[in-house]
């Protein structure tokens, strides 16, 4: 890995919550950082402000591909040691029978299909070496679901996790670290306010875990502590 002052970073999905945390914790490592939002201001900005220009902004809708593409052609000639997608919805704890096949369809393209599209989009910027990741959740593991709720947000995890699956074979051979990372559960929006850690105490564990991970081969499924999470 290349030196601290040296690692640049995109991190899709900043303005709050676990991607706010990521992108403030690389910078205060020494990273740079580029952090996307879909509206003007607020922290992630004001954050960007007090950096002395380790953190910059940039606008993405995830899930436009126009958006994307545009964003590409803004970061053209940059090159990024990682790449994280971070963006995703929760629209609640029906279960699946009720679920309104909008809203299936906006869960299944923003949190399965978009970081998908955000990855092949942007991996031409990722070194040899370098790194691309996703947020996923142990919600998404098939084997640990043995609890009831949240059928449709586990089933959209799920399918980004095959979908990774699928991407990490048919990139097998370019040299980019791969994984899906499950931060545990914390308090944020999509979190809740009773969710038992914050994004403070469990984004740092994130980051070392990436940082430890730089250069492996293949795709992993980790949590937060660097353990493989089962498919
Ligand atoms: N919190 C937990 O307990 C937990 C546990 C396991 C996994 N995760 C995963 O961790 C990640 C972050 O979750 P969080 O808890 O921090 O949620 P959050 O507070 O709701 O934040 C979600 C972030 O994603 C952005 N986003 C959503 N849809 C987007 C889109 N279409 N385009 C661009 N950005 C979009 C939001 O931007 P706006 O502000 O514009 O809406 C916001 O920055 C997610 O992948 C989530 O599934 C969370």
């Amino acid at each position: 890995m290349s030196a601290t002052s040296d690692r640049h970073a995109l991190i899709i999905g900043a303005s709050r919550g676990l991607g706010l945390v990521l992108a403030n914790e690389l910078a205060r490592r020494g990273w740079q950082v580029i952090a996307t939002t879909r509206q003007g201001g607020g922290e992630l900005q004001a954050n960007a402000d007090s950096s002395n220009g380790r953190l910059r902004v940039e606008s993405l809708e995830m899930t436009s591909p126009d958006e994307l593409a545009a964003l590409r052609e803004r970061l053209a000639g940059s090159r990024l040691d990682l790449l994280f997608v971070n963006a995703a919805i929760d629209r609640g704890n029906l279960p699946v029978d009720e679920v309104p096949t909008d809203m299936f369809t906006e869960v299944m393209i923003t949190n399965a299909l978009s970081p998908l599209r955000a990855i092949e989009a942007l991996r031409g910027l990722v070194t040899p070496g370098g790194t691309v990741a996703i947020m996923s959740s142990d919600q998404g593991s098939i084997s640990l679901n043995t609890e009831d709720g949240y059928e449709l947000y586990k089933a959209s995890k799920a399918a980004l996790n095959q979908l990774m699956r699928s991407y990490a074979t048919r990139h097998a051979g370019d040299g980019q670290t791969k994984l899906l990372i499950d931060p545990g559960h914390n308090q944020t929006r999509l979190g809740g306010p009773g969710a038992p850690f914050l994004p403070e105490e469990s984004i740092p564990a994130v980051v070392d875990v990436l940082e430890a991970q730089a250069g492996a081969p293949g795709l992993q499924f980790l949590d937060r502590h660097g353990k493989t999470v089962p498919w």
